[in-house]
């Protein structure tokens, strides 16, 4: 007989990865954070423009300090228009994967294709609104898809439900492609709707405000590999 663990039925479960947010951290003390999120998978470095999103936050200096700050693998994730024009200049400030919006160029397949030359993690996402089939026709071409459950530009909003079934659905057509791209969640994702999310097929969930919380970032990544678990 085999003990009990060994004849589960159930799907076997991908380890999740789990990227804070910097956007949510305190940025006097940048060097800080990197460390106490060190038993964090990813560091998730939003970069905002302006126009993209009604929002900026930082890029290139901010990433290359917390590039020296961290051994972390550095996940930046472009909210900018024409991301093209600046994926040389974020690789080399210390990205190891580049994720640009489907919204934000004609040009998304170019610009996937540009990253994978630059030796890097090619991610894509989309907006909310935004069909599933606009990022389609790239999934052979991707290491990472990332479904937005907010609307992107700030921190510290409410989980959009409806992203749990994006997930399911790219997931399936990732599976039917045979491709083990990463499918990442971004935006309100806590210890509340990690399960949900995980048992739909993500496999690396961003997390901001509730990482970064009044408890300090030990415990809210505790709580989210705890939920995942
Ligand atoms: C939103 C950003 C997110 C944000 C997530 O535009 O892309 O990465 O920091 O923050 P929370 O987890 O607080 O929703
Ligand atoms: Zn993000």
């Amino acid at each position: 007989m085999f003990p009990q663990s060994e004849v589960s039925t159930s799907p076997p479960t991908r380890r999740v990865k789990l990227a804070p947010s910097l956007l949510a951290c305190d940025f006097t003390r940048l060097g800080e954070e990197l460390t106490r999120i060190r038993d964090a998978d990813w560091a998730h470095v939003d970069v905002m423009d302006g126009l993209f999103v009604p929002n900026i936050s930082f890029g290139l200096p901010i990433l290359s300090a917390a590039r020296r700050a961290s051994p972390l693998p550095m996940d930046v994730h472009l909210m900018i228009e024409r991301p093209e024009r600046y994926l040389r200049d974020f690789a080399e400030a210390g990205a190891d994967s580049l994720t640009v919006h489907v919204e934000a160029t004609p040009h998304i397949h170019r610009a996937v294709g540009m990253i994978r030359e630059l030796g890097k993690r090619a991610g894509v996402t989309l907006n909310p609104g935004t069909p599933l089939e606009a990022v389609r026709p790239v999934l052979p071409d991707v290491d990472l898809v990332l479904v937005m459950s907010v609307n992107p530009g700030f921190g510290g909003q409410k989980f959009i439900p409806q992203s749990v079934e994006r997930v399911r659905t790219l997931r399936r057509w990732l599976d039917e492609l045979g491709s083990a791209a990463e499918v990442q969640v971004d935006g309100g994702v806590t210890a509340h709707n990690a399960r949900l999310l995980a048992d739909a097929g993500a496999t690396v969930l961003v997390a901001g405000s509730s990482i970064f919380g009044p408890d300090g970032p030990e415990a809210g990544i505790a709580r989210l590999r705890e939920a995942v678990t």
